[in-house]
């Protein structure tokens, strides 16, 4: 009863006279004032595109669902590459914002000379990829997504991190890294149901920092060394997430058009993802003295071989669509019922939400929801 009288509320909301973006997005917030209200209001929040865009003529339901959660997903990774680039990468007017920590760039540098212009490059690319989608909404008269509302979280303490409100959490990862084992196997594909061993076993064991928690995180030289680690298998496992994700999801959306948005910002997420493999395949074997955390030599016995060999950056051959077929080097997977389900999943569970709000995963659950709802001519 409650709920129909917050729900009665949220819809008076929406049919005020303005269709402005702006209005919309206090409209959310008005919504997730109230405890509990806030799976209701980004449920009408979603469910109010259609209408909008339907009145522009352009987008189907489907299509601005799955714009829609594309946009969340990569606001979101805007803000953790952002907190990388202010500690280890470029600070310039392209991706402003840190000064640099002069410790953890050096041990992010020797995975590769070039991290820290990677890292930058990596950055520039999320931000330009969630302000173009949300451009493309807004011009379809659909809304944007916005997510500063959940900027709760705080930032490293570290010198050279800014002090702001973050959406994401890279001091408590919990790095799956069988995205190594899976692109090397030559008989196994995930949507066949199979499973992949991590690379780095240990990271799954726990929680680490991907970044200094602070100053004191700069030595001993083995630990801010892990932490460099940690970081680089993690760019890999991010970006080997979004190579999956395009894919699955472009097979559900309708307009042509559309489909060359996902189509031509999906592969930049494969290029991340191919040029962050290589360089984890650097990071030098070592023990963490803080925590234990072991990063093995993947070159050598009990791992080597296909499954761990480091210089194997392409993706082996392997099963696709039925057995029948012979092997074929492809993304894997690209299965697309509940994609991006599976993708807010995969990110909830490496805790790079770790402290966020229940009307946060409310939120993102409903995007989810609503973009594996979607369907090609639907
Ligand atoms: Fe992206
Ligand atoms: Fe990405």
């Amino acid at each position: 009863m409650a709920q129909k009288t917050q729900k009665g509320k949220i819809m008076a909301h929406t049919v005020q006279p303005s269709q402005h973006a702006t209005s919309r997005r206090s409209f959310l917030r008005t919504g997730l004032a109230v405890g509990g209200a806030g799976a209701i209001g980004a449920a009408l929040l979603v469910n109010g595109v259609p209408t909008l865009a339907g009145a522009s003529g352009g987008l189907t339901p489907g299509d601005a669902a799955i714009l829609r959660f594309l946009s969340a997903a990569e606001i979101l990774e805007t803000d953790f590459w952002q907190q990388y680039n202010e500690l280890g990468g470029i600070q310039d007017s392209e991706v402003p914002g840190g000064s640099g920590s002069a410790a953890y760039t050096a041990a992010l540098k020797v995975l590769d000379g070039d991290m820290d212009q990677y890292i930058h490059d990596n950055t520039e690319d999320e931000f330009t990829h969630f302000t173009f989608i949300n451009a493309y909404l807004v011009s379809k008269g659909a809304d944007p997504v916005n997510l500063d509302t959940f900027r709760t979280l705080p930032s490293s303490k570290a010198t050279g991190a800014q002090q702001i409100g973050r959406l994401t959490n890279l001091m408590q990862l919990t790095v799956d890294t069988s995205y190594w084992t899976k692109y090397r196997s030559r008989t196994k594909n995930p949507d066949f149901g199979d499973t992949f061993p991590p690379a780095v076993p240990g990271l799954l064991k726990g929680q680490f920092p991907a970044i200094p928690r602070d100053d004191t995180d700069l030595s001993p030289a083995d630990h801010i060394q892990a932490i460099a680690n940690t970081a680089g298998f993690h760019f890999a496992f991010i970006e080997q997430g979004g190579t999956s994700l395009y894919p699955s999801l472009a097979q559900r959306v309708t307009h042509p058009e559309v489909l060359r948005i996902l189509l031509s910002i999906g592969p930049t997420e494969t290029m991340h993802f191919q040029t962050w493999q290589d360089k984890a395949g650097n990071a030098p074997p070592l023990t963490d003295p803080t925590n234990g955390l072991v990063f093995p030599d993947l070159n050598a016995p009990p791992f080597g071989g296909e499954d761990f060999q480091t210089n194997l950056i392409m993706p082996e051959p392997t099963v696709f669509l039925s057995r029948k077929f012979p092997p074929v080097s492809i993304i894997r997977p690209t299965q697309t019922q509940g994609a991006a389900m599976g993708a807010l999943k995969a990110l909830t569970d490496d805790g790079l939400f770790r402290g966020q709000s229940d009307e946060f995963f409310a939120v993102l659950h409903d995007l989810a929801e609503a973009a594996d709802a979607a369907r090609h001519g639907g």
